[in-house]
């Protein structure tokens, strides 16, 4: 699409349901009824960067901070394949305690479970990107957040879009499945600029997309800000599959957050992947990078049998396989 189309549709509310439908048939000629699973690890919320939006960032004293030993990070992705799930994510701020040494280590003995590895780390070098590859990780979801030049400086204090950029097209070129996505409605920002974010994920010609909507959190300098419109972020994902037919593309725990049904609603407009959580109910209520995250008293087999039945009320199943991209 060219982006004046983008924005026509992102600002036409009459065009909602024809898109959502629309989205919904790619997905289904693309890429099939089935959906992936990806347990995800939120194994440290110890973060060294100030992005204005995020629970997590550094400055925010109200957080108790924790990160997981080695042995229990090991042990909670044991689990989520005893559970059924063929990919592991594992996500965490901006840690530096996790070096390259530590976490190659964590990545070859998960890889020893026969399971796809996500991480979800932030930012690193290009060796350190190279290395982890190495150790046998298979995917990496970084989002761009925006890709607003103005709007990206205003929310990143001490941080550089440019850097942002290099790290995806980096993790592209050391042949990751790269993922990527936006924040919708952080203060500001314009339907034009969710229509550059959708040309920038073809032109990264990304693997996987998440968008979220923006919520507030009370201990970030945006906590009198608008939360994200939940219509609005669905509608900037089902554009994205209609731009990318056949990638990867999670009905997000931020859209849930927003909308009690938000996944199911997300995975009939477009979405084919879930991500329930496999983190301890010890510490899930401490990875709050937003508030009113969904599940933060369930254990991961709740979080998995509750999934699983809300796939199959919809006519989807559950894929087996290691839910790599189709090409
Ligand atoms: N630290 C890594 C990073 O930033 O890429 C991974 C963890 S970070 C918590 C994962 C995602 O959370 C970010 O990419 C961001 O889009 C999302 N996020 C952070 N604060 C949010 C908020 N207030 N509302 C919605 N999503 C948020
Ligand atoms: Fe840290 Fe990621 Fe939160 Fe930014 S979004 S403060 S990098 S955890
Ligand atoms: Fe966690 Fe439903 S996915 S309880």
């Amino acid at each position: 699409m060219k982006k004046q189309e983008i924005i026509d549709i992102l600002s036409d509310s009459t065009k909602n349901d024809w898109l959502f439908k629309k989205a919904d048939s790619v997905r289904h000629n693309f890429v099939g009824d089935e959906v992936h699973l990806r347990g995800l690890i939120e194994f440290s919320n110890i973060c060294k960067r100030q992005c204005k939006y995020c629970g997590l960032r550094s400055s925010n004293k109200e957080v108790e901070r924790y990160r997981l030993l080695e042995d229990e990070i090991f042990s909670l992705a044991k689990n989520g394949v005893q559970l059924g799930y063929r990919t592991i994510v594992l996500q965490s701020g901006e840690d530096d305690y996790f070096d390259t040494d530590k976490m190659c280590r964590i990545i070859s003995k998960i890889k020893t479970l026969d399971v796809a590895l996500t991480l979800s780390i932030g930012e690193k070098t290009f060796d350190e990107y190279k290395a982890f590859k190495k150790a046998g990780a298979n995917r990496y979801l970084l989002r761009i957040e925006t890709t607003d030049k103005n709007l990206y400086a205003d929310m990143h204090p001490n941080a550089k879009i440019e850097n942002r950029f290099n790290c995806l097209y980096d993790l592209k070129s050391l042949g990751y499945e790269t993922g990527t996505g936006c924040l919708v409605g952080l203060p500001n920002q314009t339907v034009e600029s969710l229509a550059e974010d959708i040309l920038f994920f073809k032109d990264l010609d990304a693997d996987m997309v998440g968008i979220g909507p923006f919520i507030p959190h009370e201990h970030t300098p945006l906590k009198n800000t608008d939360k994200g419109d939940f219509w609005l972020a669905l509608k900037v994902m089902s554009l994205t599959r209609l731009n990318l037919p056949n990638i990867n593309i999670p009905a997000t725990t931020a859209m849930e957050t927003l909308n009690p049904n938000g996944r199911i609603i997300a995975l009939n407009s477009g979405a084919n992947v879930v991500m329930p959580n496999l983190t301890s109910t010890e510490y899930r209520a401490k990875y709050e990078i937003y508030p009113g995250k969904i599940c933060i008293n369930d254990q991961p087999e709740k979080c998995r049998s509750c999934i699983e039945a809300k796939i199959k009320s919809i006519g989807r199943t559950i894929s087996k396989d290691y839910g790599f991209r189709k090409r």
